[in-house]
């Protein structure tokens, strides 16, 4: 468990992007509620970043100092957060989490600003992520996961050459009332083409 911090808990570099720690800070709040207020509620309505269960993403600063206090504690055991900088400026976010009975990575959230989306970003974040964990950590799979409904994550997921292991069906009740599946992703070892 320690070499999985040691490698993963800190801050990473990929082609163009930086992968941040940030601490749950008044300032860093700040930061994230900037970039993220005047995004287009919509486009997130697959994911839950939010401390409201149906709101996708957070509505004040306090909302966004709440998240990053929950990410801590729920990171504390096995995972870790990055807040995503291109050019200096947040882009993104990605959650992990390592589950050493099964040798497993689960990339378990991301999402990046609309302005970033289309640019390879994500695939290049999971690249850097899948790297590390079958080449360094040498974790037997990797895991992604999306709503059906998610078209772009789906197809960033499929792209990426994930199989699809299985639908988890109503999984979700989505703020309309109605319900969505899920679709649960794997990468084995032996299928990682660096
Ligand atoms: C889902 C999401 C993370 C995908 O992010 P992304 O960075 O656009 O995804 P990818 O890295 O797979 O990028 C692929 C696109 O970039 C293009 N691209 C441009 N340069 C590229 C490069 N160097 N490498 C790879 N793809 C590149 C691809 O052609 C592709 O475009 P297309 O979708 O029109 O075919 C993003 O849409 C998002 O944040 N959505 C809202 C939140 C969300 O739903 N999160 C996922 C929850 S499961």
């Amino acid at each position: 468990m320690e070499k999985f911090f040691d490698l993963f808990k800190k801050n990473l570099k990929t082609l163009r992007l930086e992968l941040r720690l940030l601490e749950p800070s008044a300032e860093n709040a700040e930061l994230i509620w900037n970039t993220l207020k005047a995004e287009n509620r919509g486009d997130f309505a697959f994911i839950n970043y939010s401390p409201k269960y149906d709101k996708p993403l957070p509505e004040s600063v306090d909302d966004v100092l709440e998240i990053m206090k929950n990410d801590d504690k729920m990171a504390a055991d096995n995972g870790v957060v990055w807040y995503i900088f291109h050019n200096n400026n947040l882009v993104g976010y990605q959650r992990i989490h390592y589950w050493p009975q099964s040798k497993t990575i689960q990339f378990a959230a991301v999402w990046f600003v609309k302005s970033a989306w289309g640019h390879g970003f994500s695939q290049e974040v999971h690249n850097t992520l899948e790297q590390i964990s079958f080449e360094q950590l040498k974790v037997h799979r990797v895991t992604r996961q999306c709503m059906a409904g998610n078209l772009h994550s789906k197809k960033s997921i499929e792209n990426a050459g994930y199989h699809l292991d299985g639908c988890v069906r109503d999984s979700h009740l989505m703020p309309d009332g109605t319900w969505m599946d899920h679709l649960t992703y794997t990468k084995l070892e032996s299928e990682y083409k660096d």
